[in-house]
């Protein structure tokens, strides 16, 4: 395409002008054929991360970006098929035990999902801690998986939403992601491309999400579930606090063991709130059950009665883990993902209650200790992270130990001190706030 033809488009979005469904169409098309001056790119994604474009702009751009490579298609299961996306967290698991969850319930979940993004980590990046656990599934290979047990969790790859790929590796290196219409159609563009009759977006806000306020993730929530809608995918965010750190493990591996543990019925119950809570909108999103209470109890039951722990091992059987392994895995989780001899306990230093532990800062450590990335080509260390050990509103005495950090390399003074101050201890009991801050639809 010229580079002409593109300053048009950026000529329309500068002036606040629609940019012409055929013109778009033909933009996003050369883009997903690498037929673009880089540049040109460049300065149409500065004009709409500066400018803004219309929601009429944006569910066309959504669209032509899910048009730009394969479309997953399911015949008469589609109503059946489902999917989450989170904007991101600390501790954020969810994905790992929602898909087998779902799939127990009889519905089908062909989730894409992304490596870590910033501070927060990715569900790829957890997921390829398990040995032999493959990430790179073919559209093909997702949907026969799904055919077969009703899910899978696959990375993002160039066969779906192509042009995505591109885009979103020049909004990272030219400072121009944080744009909602930029961020709707790329998450959009590639959940729409799974095929989808419904979805849920988990929308994090506060000091450790990405949206630090109500309005902000408001306005990206309404943002995507309109273009969701507008796509004729079913779709509702919910607004979730980012504030604490999610369950008990963060890290990688860490994560992978405490999934296990809900998946067994066990586990820390912010974390089963979450999976109950996200699991039973989209019951009810399907049609699987009547009201919303009734979509609880049924994922209550799936991870008390082994269902979704059976679907979690089918799945890492049928994305590469051999039988013994995934067996393994789901009964003795420690015997697969060991926990590192590296780890030293941070301690109270007054007694009360459990106030708040700040996720950021934990974020931060684990992720200059190898938990996260800082490049694309940076190597993740698996078992590096946290166990908290007290939790939101629990007693606490000076000298107990709160959480475990574990690592590859010793942390500094500076970074024990820093962790020593990342929790707040009050007098009184803070009241037990849930995470659900608002609901879009
Ligand atoms: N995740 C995506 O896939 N795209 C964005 O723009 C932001 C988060």
């Amino acid at each position: 395409m010229e580079s002409k033809e593109v300053a048009i488009l950026c000529d329309s979005v500068i002036n606040s002008k629609p940019m012409g469904e055929k013109q778009l169409s033909n933009f996003i098309a050369a883009v997903a054929a690498r037929e673009v001056e880089l540049s040109a790119a460049e300065s149409w994604l500065k004009a709409v991360h500066k400018y803004g474009i219309s929601s009429h702009d944006t569910i066309t751009l959504t669209n032509e970006m899910m048009n730009s490579g394969s479309i997953l298609s399911w015949n008469e299961q589609s109503h059946l098929v489902v999917d989450k996306h989170s904007t991101g967290g600390v501790g954020d698991k969810m994905s790992l035990m929602l898909a087998p969850a779902l799939a127990a319930c009889g519905l089908k979940v062909p989730m894409l999902a992304g490596r870590g993004l910033g501070h927060t980590g990715g569900t790829i990046d957890k997921l390829e801690s398990i040995p032999g656990f493959n990430c790179n599934l073919t559209p093909e290979q997702m949907q026969n998986i799904v055919q077969n047990i009703g899910c899978c969790i696959a990375a993002q790859n160039d066969a779906i939403a192509p042009a995505d790929g591109l885009l979103y590796a020049i909004r990272d290196v030219t400072q121009t992601i944080d744009s909602i219409p930029l961020i709707t159609a790329s998450i959009i563009s590639k959940k729409a491309a799974e095929g989808l009759h419904s979805l849920i977006l988990d929308v994090k806000c506060g000091t450790a999400a990405f949206m630090k306020t109500k309005q902000d993730a408001t306005e990206l929530a309404e943002s995507m579930v309109a273009v969701a809608r507008g796509l004729g995918i079913k779709c509702q965010a919910q607004i979730t606090a980012m504030d604490n750190p999610i369950g008990s493990h963060i890290g990688n591996s860490l994560e992978v063991i405490e999934s296990v543990e809900i998946l067994r019925g066990n586990g820390h119950i912010d974390t089963r709130n979450l999976v109950v809570m996200q699991g039973s909108a989209l019951l009810l999103m399907a049609n699987v059950v009547e009201n919303i209470n009734d979509g609880e109890v049924m994922i209550e039951r799936v991870l008390d009665d082994g269902s979704a722990l059976k679907k979690f091992e089918e799945m890492c059987i049928h994305q590469g883990v051999t039988s013994e392994i995934a067996n393994r895995l789901c009964q003795e989780p420690l015997s697969v993902l060991p926990i590192s001899n590296n780890k030293i306990e941070i301690i109270a230093l007054q007694s009360g209650y459990v106030n708040s532990i700040d996720s950021m800062a934990l974020a931060n450590i684990a992720r200059s200790h190898g938990a996260g990335r800082f490049n694309i080509e940076d190597i993740i260390i698996p078992d590096v992270g946290f166990i908290i050990k007290k939790h939101i509103g629990e007693e606490i005495e000076i000298g107990q130990c709160w959480m475990e950090f574990y690592f590859s390399h010793a942390p500094n003074d500076d970074e024990i001190m820093q962790l020593s101050q990342s929790i707040t201890i009050s007098e009184h009991i803070s009241e037990n706030q849930s995470r659900l801050i608002a609901v879009v639809e």
